[in-house]
């Protein structure tokens, strides 16, 4: 990774680690268990890619970081409610993430389902009510019903339901593709849209490129995803290496091999960073952030 966008990236991490802890509930707070879950799920080491995404588009349209705080929270948290429903035993049953058990493992099964219910909850009153977020009432409502949108049943959810129904099955590559955009690609474009939305006046093209960006980053998220799932290992990877195979799950390299999959996932590289050629150095995380999607080793 370049050295600007590992010093970024760690200003930023630290960052979005304060925002996350401040706005979750605390451990003492009834129902303590239900929080405890919340806490240990949200507050255990993710990349946060995801608010990343959200300052490095700040970034490039001169937003102050600040006022994404709470975008960059309520993005993380309906990504952390994703990941505890998708271990469940009813999805990918799987007991390793980040590193540790995973929350039905650490708690029970009612408990993970309540805690990725309450972090949903939590994006939304986030979205509704932070004082970070210094944008127009209109504005908020507009970010509500993106992120409602990119999470629900024609976002994230319906992309889970897809992937469930596949299970076994051939896909062929646009039935793939649409799966991915879904399951991983809405909320990664959310992430990005969502920084855009705080500015009142954005330039429509600008906002369009930046769109355009996000969602062939999102593929080449889950693209690479699938990759590390088939030749990443156990403790790299914070999860069960070969729980797609195991699972007879359609994913990238399981159709185009290995090669193939790297090979999509470096031209949805190129394509996205043809998308920023309007901007300048302004974007240099963007593009960064980019290649680090597809090199990156966990
Ligand atoms: C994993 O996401 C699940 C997908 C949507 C592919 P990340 O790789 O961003 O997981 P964390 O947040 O770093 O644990
Ligand atoms: C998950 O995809 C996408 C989500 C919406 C959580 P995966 O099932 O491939 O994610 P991992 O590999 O378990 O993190
Ligand atoms: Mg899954
Ligand atoms: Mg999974
Ligand atoms: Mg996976």
């Amino acid at each position: 990774m370049n050295s600007a966008l590992q010093h970024y990236l760690t200003t930023c991490q630290a960052r979005v680690e304060a925002a996350l802890e401040n706005r979750l509930p605390s451990n003492n707070i009834l129902p303590q268990k239900l929080h405890e879950a919340m806490r240990y799920s949200v507050l255990n080491g993710g990349k946060r890619m995801r608010p990343l995404l959200t300052y490095c588009t700040g970034k490039t349209l001169g937003i102050n970081p600040e006022t994404l705080d709470g975008v960059a929270c309520a993005v993380e948290f309906i990504h952390v409610y994703s990941l505890i429903h998708d271990d469940l035993p009813a999805m990918d049953d799987d007991d390793l993430r980040r590193g540790k058990p995973t929350c039905h493992k650490a708690f029970d099964e009612a408990t993970a389902i309540l805690a990725g219910d309450g972090l949903q909850a939590l994006a939304f009153e986030i979205l509704a009510h932070d004082s970070a977020i210094t944008a127009s009432p209109e504005a908020r409502l507009k970010m509500i019903t993106l992120l409602a949108k990119a999470s629900g049943s024609q976002g994230m959810v319906g992309g889970q339901a897809i992937d469930l129904e596949s299970v076994g099955r051939q896909l062929n590559l646009p039935e793939l593709e649409n799966m991915h955009i879904h399951k991983t690609g809405a909320l990664i474009r959310a992430s990005v849209n969502l920084a855009t939305l705080t500015i009142a006046d954005v330039d429509p093209a600008i906002a369009t490129k930046l769109d355009n960006y996000a969602k062939c980053i999102g593929l080449s998220f889950q693209v690479k995803d699938d990759i590390l799932d088939e030749e990443s290992d156990t403790t790299t990877l914070g999860k069960t290496q070969g729980k797609d195979k195991d699972n007879n799950k359609p994913t990238y390299p399981a159709l185009l091999g290995l090669v193939g999959a790297k090979q999509k996932a470096q031209e949805l590289h190129e394509r996205a960073i043809e998308n920023l050629s309007i901007f300048g150095a302004e974007a240099d995380l963007l593009r960064e952030l980019s290649l680090y999607i597809i090199q990156r080793n966990h």
